[in-house]
């Protein structure tokens, strides 16, 4: 199989053995198709209610939705105690690696107690519904405790990615108003001891809301204390009762905040809810990774502080009751076959992934994966970024054997759960598009205008009906989140800021972002955080960020900076600090892949700065159009300035 049969539009058929067991047939889009919202309601069946729900979906003042209104129920409950009533407590909920070699296995019934101690730990702090609880932690078992111990008690979790700084977890404490911050000392990072604590420390400094910190044991660091304020975990959580009642909540009680990247530098607070939540999520992981919950072995990659980890790390393998892999390290320590290793030990079944992450093995060769046994997976899944046919291929045919379909799942932290891809036993594969939206999702490409478009014609990607596990908000914004996304073509279509197209055979494929919103190594990163990070350094006048294409990343962040009048152009040290400082500021993740020094930038009479022009000069492409520019000799300027091979 070449890239050319790809091109041709070569399909790989639904493995036969996999379509005659798997848990939902073609008939489900018919079905969904029927009746969306008895579809949907059917979903929710799956869950455990403490009330039914008189109404499926209120949209009576869109774009504020209500799912299952007047039900309740409890999320923790939903994901553990109800296995332990089953009969399923000795089950293995997750098999966890340390980075360093060491593990732990949590079943059922031991995550019942440690949830339920947690639960009682935060009460004893004074922790209440409603109240939000700031989660910034390493990949440890804790981190799923602390989650479940919040939406057991009905707090709002409000999980801080790691790697993000102590400036960006302490923005995201003030705007949450949390009053409790889970931590741990540390973690373990390519081989080394990695400190959480300090960002912590410095974050909560600046901040008003925080009473105590929880901290973890985990690396054994040193750390600094604060008397009255920070409590170790094991002080606290270990004493307490293994017993807790829990209280059924309604079904649009606040799960859990997770801030994104936006096209302002404030990132905003997505806000999702229970009970859709819950029944989007763990539907769509059952029928989307065909998961069988007596004989998989499910592994997502990803970080617990993203999307992806919260509703394919924890809740919906919670809730479908999925023996899960959790691991804490790079895919590299301590060698490249890491990974393989592990799915080769616990005898993986499902693994889900991003792109970047394949091609990064496509670098390494395709001899790291074949030293290990790799013949217990049987589905396959990507999410992050569109997905190349080569990367498609190279993972199916290294990593799946040539046996395992590719899920290639579109959604977003806003949508919560997947909203388009194929399904293993139903689609016939088409590498690089994610093909068709899921069950009881409606979506479009349109033009400009908000016509629908066909026929391989670029457009963008909105969604055209409420979904159960959509954002309800922007935290403490309802203006923004009607803005961002549900005013571009009226307050009943979302806006999705993705562009798409369709092709003859009506498959959707997604090409990336439509704003300033960058997309490296799968994570969200504006431009203009990156940019006001930048302008906030002495040395930096002004400077305009763009997402260029990158062979592994997808998206490499390219920087130009004109300097300050008093600033020296000091070269590659400048250069070298300012990309440090920007990684102090917001994460390593945002440290840009190259900062240009330029006399000026390309703005159009506006004064807007034309980042598409740029961008041609970042991905080495001749330039586009310049006629709008106000002064075009500024681009040979910028051009001249350029190092040969950039
Ligand atoms: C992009 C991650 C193409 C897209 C779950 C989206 C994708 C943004 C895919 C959301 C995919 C994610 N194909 N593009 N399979 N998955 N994206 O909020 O641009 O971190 O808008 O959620 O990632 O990123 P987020």
């Amino acid at each position: 199989m070449s890239e050319s049969d790809v091109q041709e539009g070569h399909r790989f058929p639904a493995p036969e053995q996999l379509a005659a067991q798997a848990n939902v047939g073609a008939d489900v889009y018919a079905e969904a198709e029927r009746d969306r919202l008895a579809f949907w309601e059917s979903a929710a069946r799956r869950l455990s209610w403490a009330q039914e729900w008189d109404q499926v979906l209120d949209w009576s003042n869109p774009p504020f939705a209500k799912w299952f209104v007047g039900g309740k129920l409890n999320i923790a409950y939903n994901c553990v105690d109800r296995h332990v009533e089953d009969g399923h407590g000795e089950q293995v909920a997750y098999h966890w690696e340390g980075e360093p070699g060491d593990t732990r296995t949590i079943t059922y019934a031991q995550l019942k107690d440690e949830v339920c101690k947690a639960a009682n730990a935060l009460l004893e702090l004074g922790v209440q519904a409603g109240d939000r609880v700031a989660v910034y932690m390493p990949m440890i078992p804790e981190a799923v405790v602390a989650m479940l111990a919040c939406a057991r008690i009905g707090a709002v979790h409000m999980v801080v990615f790691g790697g993000f700084s102590s400036d960006a977890l302490a923005s995201r404490i003030t705007d949450s108003g949390a009053v409790v911050v889970v931590t741990s000392d540390g973690g373990y990072r390519r081989g080394a001891p990695s400190a959480l604590k300090p960002a912590v420390d410095e974050a909560v400094a600046r901040t008003d809301s925080v009473r105590n910190v929880l901290v973890v044991r985990r690396t054994e660091q040193d750390v600094e204390w604060t008397e009255g304020r920070d409590l170790w975990w094991h002080d606290v959580v270990d004493r307490q009762s293994t017993e807790h009642t829990p209280e059924a909540f309604d079904a649009e009680h606040p799960l859990y905040i997770m801030y994104t990247s936006g096209t302002t530098a404030k990132p905003k607070g997505i806000l999702h809810t229970s009970g859709g939540y819950l029944t989007q999520v763990a539907y769509s992981h059952w029928a989307s990774f065909d998961l069988k919950p007596d004989t998989d072995v499910f592994w997502t990659s990803a970080d617990i502080g993203w999307v992806t980890g919260h509703s394919y790390i924890v809740y919906g393998p919670l809730a479908n009751r999925a023996t899960s892999i959790m691991y804490e390290g790079t895919p590299e320590t301590p060698h490249r076959g890491r990974w393989f290793e592990i799915i080769e030990k616990y005898g993986v079944t499902i693994l889900y992934t991003a792109p970047t992450v394949i091609r990064t093995f496509m670098k390494w060769g395709e001899d790291v994966p074949a030293g290990f046994d790799l013949s217990s997976l049987r589905v396959l899944g990507s999410v992050g970024e569109p997905i190349n046919p080569e990367a498609w291929l190279w993972y199916h045919k290294n990593i799946g054997g040539g046996r395992c379909p590719i899920v290639d799942t579109w959604w977003q932290t806003e949508t919560g759960a997947h909203m388009i891809n194929p399904l293993p036993g139903v689609t016939d594969l088409k590498p690089g598009s994610a093909q068709t939206p899921f069950p009881g999702i409606s979506a479009k490409v349109v033009d400009d205008e908000g016509n629908e478009l066909g026929d391989d014609t670029t457009g963008l990607l909105v969604l055209t009906e409420p979904w159960p596990s959509m954002l309800r908000t922007i935290w403490g914004d309802d203006d923004r989140y009607v803005d961002t996304y549900w005013s571009r073509f009226g307050t009943e279509v979302y806006f999705a800021g993705d562009g798409a197209k369709k092709d003859d055979d009506g498959d959707i494929w997604l090409l990336g972002r439509v704003d300033d919103v960058m997309n490296v190594s799968g994570h969200r990163i504006s431009t203009t955080e990156v940019e006001s990070s930048l302008v906030a350094h002495p040395a930096v006048a002004e400077a305009a960020v763009v997402g260029a294409s990158d062979p592994t990343t997808g998206q490499g962040i390219v920087a130009f900076v004109i300097l300050r009048g008093s600033a020296e152009d000091s070269g590659d040290e400048l250069v070298q600090t300012l990309r440090t400082h920007v990684a102090r500021d917001i994460g390593p993740i945002a440290k840009p892949r190259q900062i240009m020094v330029v006399q000026e930038l390309p703005k159009t009479r506006s004064g807007k700065i034309m980042r598409r022009l740029l961008r041609d000069i970042a991905e080495n492409r001749e330039l586009g159009d310049v006629t709008t520019l106000t002064d075009s000799s500024v681009m040979n300027l910028i051009k001249d300035k350029l190092p040969a091979n950039s």
